[in-house]
């Protein structure tokens, strides 16, 4: 089974790219560009990361991204990433950025854009590496500072898909956000929003009615509500799930306790994501093997899981086809 969820085909489609930035780069880089972390060493950075809550990590994860200030910066945390995802056998990427969390500590958007592309770019000619990049609006942040950053993303627009929201959900519905999401729209950008991982079901019901989204991000807690479980499973809405994350912010106590593979076998159409590896424990293949060690994850759901994430990734048809039949041909030659 081991061997089997790691040499699956994947795709991720909830990853942070500043929460793939691990403590070794992390000094690395602050190093060399004279930025302090108030931390002794690489361990002192891994023993800080117990988390109690979202909030918890997210203070910390904000003070990580401070070393982060030139284009070679963004270029090498995104390759350390790609490369761990030629390693995994993740063959498409779909990847978040926080743009604000940057250009308020004077770093210029395009300074971002350009880094994480260039890395997108190579390991696209180096190994065929397919991505795609989505910009988050921090939700702890004004609706209106949303707008505005939308609005410096425009002359960048043919490398960025889609818009998400992140952050701070208790307390930020998606309501906030209504403008920015509707202008996004209009300007031909998909939506996705984080919804339900700490937050009401309300705030589901919200991202889908008011932001339009294509896609939820975790959406846990849709489980509370039947209606809402009913409307999902009718609209095929896909849920971007990350069960490591979910444990290291406590959303559930243990693995065992993870809804997933219930909401799987209900109609739910989950995916399987990292979302920060870096601060959680595990990318593609460690979420893939704790769901099999705590909840008994069969070859069958695991292609199933996959099999979602291809089909509710932001990719032409004809990319979409190429998924499915390197996916089909591993599962014809796996049996
Ligand atoms: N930013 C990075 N990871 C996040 C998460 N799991 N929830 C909300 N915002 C985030
Ligand atoms: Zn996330």
């Amino acid at each position: 089974m081991k061997q089997f969820l790691e040499n699956l085909p994947k795709a991720e489609l909830h990853l942070h790219i500043e929460g793939s930035l691990e403590p070794e780069l992390m000094f690395e880089i602050g190093q060399r560009n004279g930025v302090k972390l108030p931390f002794a060493s690489v361990e002192d950075v891994r023993a800080a990361y117990q988390f109690h809550n979202l909030q918890e990590f997210l203070d910390i994860y904000y003070q990580g991204a401070n070393v982060l200030l030139y284009e070679r910066d963004f270029y090498d945390m995104t390759m350390a990433y790609l490369r761990r995802c030629q390693q995994q056998n993740v063959i498409h990427a779909e990847i978040f950025f926080d743009p604000q969390t940057h250009t308020d500590r004077g770093v210029d958007i395009g300074v971002v854009i350009n880094g994480i592309c260039g890395a997108l770019k190579d390991a696209e000619n180096e190994w065929g590496m397919s991505s795609r990049l989505i910009l988050c609006f921090l939700r702890h942040l004004s609706g209106e500072a949303a707008m505005e950053t939308l609005l410096q993303a425009l002359p960048y627009r043919d490398r960025i898909i889609g818009v998400g929201l992140d952050s701070s959900e208790v307390g930020h519905p998606p309501e906030k956000f209504k403008a920015a999401f509707d202008r996004a729209r209009e300007e031909g950008f998909l939506t996705v929003a984080h919804a339900g991982e700490e937050g009401p079901p309300e705030y589901i019901w919200q991202a889908l009615d008011l932001l339009k989204v294509s896609r939820i991000d975790h959406g846990v807690r849709c489980i509370e509500d039947n209606a809402l479980v009913d409307r999902l499973i009718a609209e095929k809405m896909p849920l971007t799930v990350c069960p490591l994350s979910n444990i290291k912010l406590c959303v559930f106590e243990k693995m065992a306790d993870h809804n997933l593979l219930q909401l799987l076998d209900r109609g739910v159409k989950v995916t399987v994501n990292s979302d920060d590896p870096a601060y959680f424990g595990g990318y593609m293949n460690e979420n893939f093997l704790a769901l099999h060690a705590a909840l008994d994850l069969t070859q069958e759901q695991a292609a199933s899981l996959v099999r979602n994430s291809f089909e509710a990734s932001f990719v032409s048809e004809s990319e979409r086809a190429g998924f499915m039949n390197r996916l089909d041909a591993f599962l014809v030659a796996n049996q």
